[in-house]
């Protein structure tokens, strides 16, 4: 058994209380490399932002989940080499699916889970989340939980209003899990195809894919029944047009790619919503670095080389994420 606070991790309670209180929302971005976890800290670093540091089971089976963990740690003491004294930094296991999962994560220093039992029927959504939550909480790691299923891009625009979270249904699952926040689902979708085409409308001048909006109306109803009850949105990369012309101009094939705009994403930053998950444009900032280096100078073999400069581009953009959107700079001084 490790304690996550011996590793010099923080859980996400005194996190989310603060940026509910002050408008803002905690960065959560998955890592699955090195040049990752160290763009996401020295971006975090710079600007002073709390982080959750996210891993999925994609990540663990890519990278290996001890490997995962002491990066997680290693990342601590960079934070500090950088000059940051007290970081503030979450080790997040994202959408374990299983109690044991969940428990393994505990047991080996994360300190905070989410369960994802979204596509289970209500009941066992609850029996299943109750279970993580009494365990973690044994061991003061707090559990993000999930009502209401996230939009596929497969889905017809009616399907996907009736996987919105219910509202009427968020204070008995909150009450009956224990849960330390919840994601719900008011439109926004994994990947870099968040919308079809036909649910967009075009730009006439530039030909560009414009989104249609976030369900506010179910977050604002949200944020009714639960006030002041940390919120989580996953889903929420903008895929950045310009990463994607890149990546189209360098030999890439990103068509109709679309994401959600940062405006509304500044808006939800500002509600209850304190946790913001993005993955999906580090993963664009990276390519559209690789590309251009690989294109443009097509003798380079060495992988620091195109490396670095993708390492550079998602510093970049995590700065941009934390300062002009999720208002989390100077937040963990
Ligand atoms: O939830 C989705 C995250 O972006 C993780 O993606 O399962 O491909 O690692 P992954
Ligand atoms: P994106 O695919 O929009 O980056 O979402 C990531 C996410 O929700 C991870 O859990
Ligand atoms: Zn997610």
């Amino acid at each position: 058994m490790v304690n996550y606070k011996d590793l010099g991790l923080v859980n996400t309670r005194e996190m989310f209380a603060k940026a509910v209180d002050g408008g803002y929302a905690i960065p959560a971005f998955n890592f699955n490399n090195m040049e990752q976890l160290q763009a996401i800290i020295k971006a975090c670093a710079e600007t002073k932002s709390p982080v959750i540091l996210q891993v999925s089971s994609g990540a663990r089976k890519y990278a290996n989940q001890t490997l995962l963990r002491y990066m997680a740690e290693g990342a601590v003491e960079y934070a500090k080499e950088l000059g940051w004294e007290h970081p503030q930094i979450c080790l997040h296991l994202d959408h374990g699916d299983t109690f044991e999962l969940c428990k393994s994560c505990v047991d080996f220093g994360f300190s905070s889970v989410m369960i994802d039992g979204s596509s289970l029927p209500y009941e066992e959504n609850i029996a299943l989340t109750k279970r993580v939550v009494e365990y973690a909480h044994q061991f003061d790691v707090t559990v993000e939980a999930e009502l209401g299923v996230l939009a596929g891009v497969e889905d017809d625009v009616v399907a996907e209003e009736s996987h919105y979270t219910k509202p009427e249904e968020v204070i008995d699952f909150a009450t009956r899990t224990g849960c330390d926040s919840l994601a719900i689902s008011i439109g926004t979708s994994h990947g870099a195809y968040k919308f079809k085409p036909e649910q967009c409308e075009r730009d006439p001048q530039t030909g560009k894919l414009v989104p249609p909006p976030l369900a506010f109306d179910v977050l604002a109803e949200v944020e009714k029944k639960l006030p002041g009850f940390p919120i989580v949105l996953h889903g929420s990369s903008s895929v950045p047009q310009e990463y994607v012309d890149i990546i189209n101009s360098h030999g890439g094939n990103l068509p109709d790619a679309v994401g959600i705009p940062e405006e509304q994403l500044r808006q939800a930053a500002k509600s209850a919503v304190c946790k913001i998950n993005i993955d999906s444009d580090s993963r664009l900032a990276f390519t559209a670095a690789v590309r251009k280096v690989l294109a443009e100078k097509p003798g380079e073999f060495d992988p620091r080389k195109y490396c670095g400069p993708a390492r550079d581009e998602m510093v970049k953009l995590y700065k941009h994420k934390i300062i002009e959107v999720l208002g989390s700079d100077g937040k963990a001084e």
